[in-house]
């Protein structure tokens, strides 16, 4: 990356050599890992490794310390665009939207729909180092996920001592996903309860009234404090109670979506924000475009230092009318507009972004420079080590 933003493409990221099957869309950061995941529906790949493959590389180590097919079987390639995580796991799926070579024969999308399979959760232990530790689970539930928004652990006490834990997992759901540019989907928010121990799923649609997709995260402090555990009372309809102890923290206690138009179009609207604090779990609250803008999925933004408790939400949005492009950003306590840029050319539909603080970015060159210069002392760090997975490092071209 040149100081001016502008981005230089230096070739392919193997890791030594170890990587030896594609790298997906999503890879996602978690903690001082970088886990990430593909498919491929080349026979010869498939037939050497299988149909997917998940990878965690530690920017400590500078390694990648687990990478291994988590699928059982070769026969069908199941789209799976993402992966989450919690505490204990990396979570990859099996959904009803399968790679299909009829295309070539009858036209539209190589992925169709199969109604006679069901959502299939793998659990993958984080150092796992075969896929014999992968805990398959069947949901029962035919339909597809691609873009999750979060995931975590969840233990509920019973008032008699009794107790269980449970993955908790949040994702827009769609029941019967059609990947054609010519059809609209519905995804309506749906929590997962994942039981490991007794091989259990079972779901809960949070709201039904508002279709939406691209799932969004706001980003970690950048100096965070030790993980808060989020505990509440919830009382039961037959007068007991549960307390829950889980252990999303207090950061992650929102998340947003990109809400679909109502006429099916597959434009975005506007973005929902949905609370998972557990006894409020919910649709929070929905901001929508002005009338003829069609915005992108929300990127959200986490101010710095004494405000680190203070979000934003960007979006590009398109003006039809005035054939002009707009950077919107709002106030993810108020969803109030906060200001609207105008940008200088138009930006492409469906834009993704991601925001990084012009302190971590500081700190980034910092610690460049003083390497380049043999001048490293021992409290600089490098905050954004996992970019190099995407970034050209500009200061020390490729010395990350
Ligand atoms: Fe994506």
């Amino acid at each position: 990356m040149h100081p001016d933003g502008r981005l230089e493409y230096v070739g392919y990221e193997t890791f030594n050599g170890v990587l030896d099957y594609p790298v997906s869309a999503h890879p996602v950061q978690d903690g001082n890992d970088l886990l990430f995941h593909a498919y491929s529906v080349d026979e010869e790949l498939i037939k050497e490794h299988g149909t997917m493959k998940v990878g965690r590389y530690n920017a400590e180590t500078e390694s990648v310390d687990t990478y291994l097919v988590p699928t059982p079987g070769k026969s069908h390639v199941s789209f799976a665009h993402s992966l989450i995580y919690t505490n204990e796991y990396i979570i990859v799926w099996d959904c009803s939207v399968h790679f299909s070579t009829d295309a070539l024969f009858e036209g539209g999308s190589f992925f169709k729909n199969n109604q006679d399979h069901t959502l299939k959760f793998g659990l993958m232990p984080k150092n796992a180092t075969s896929r014999d530790e992968v805990i398959w689970i069947d949901s029962g539930q035919t339909g597809a996920i691609v873009h999750p928004l979060q995931a975590w652990e969840e233990t509920e006490e019973l008032e008699n001592g009794e107790h269980r834990t449970l993955i908790k997992l949040w994702a827009p759901f769609c029941e019967d996903l059609e990947l054609d540019l010519k059809q609209s989907n519905t995804f309506h928010m749906m929590e997962f309860s994942i039981d490991a121990s007794h091989k259990t799923v079972s779901q809960q649609v949070i709201d039904d009234g508002i279709s939406s997709e691209f799932a969004v995260m706001p980003p970690k402090p950048s100096h965070s404090s030790p993980k808060s555990i989020c505990k509440t009372k919830v009382n039961n309809p037959d007068g007991s109670s549960t307390v829950h102890s889980s252990t999303l923290s207090v950061h992650d206690r929102y998340g947003f979506t990109a809400i679909f138009d109502e006429e099916g179009s597959g434009h975005f609207v506007g973005y929902a924000k949905w609370d998972m604090a557990s006894g409020n779990r919910c649709l929070h609250s929905t901001k929508y475009f002005s009338r003829g803008e069609i915005g992108g999925e929300p990127m959200v933004v986490r101010a710095s230092g004494k405000e680190r408790d203070t979000i934003y939400v960007g979006s590009y949005v398109y003006n039809e009318e005035e054939n002009q492009s707009y950077f919107l950003l709002f106030d993810g306590e108020t969803n109030e507009l906060v200001c609207r840029l105008k940008m200088p050319k138009r930006v492409p539909y469906g834009f993704h972004g991601q925001f990084i603080s012009g302190e971590d970015f500081e700190s980034h060159f910092q610690y460049h420079e003083a390497l380049d210069k043999e001048e490293l002392n021992d409290v600089q760090h490098c905050p954004l080590k996992w970019m190099r997975f995407f970034l050209k490092d500009f200061i020390g071209l490729g010395q990350i």
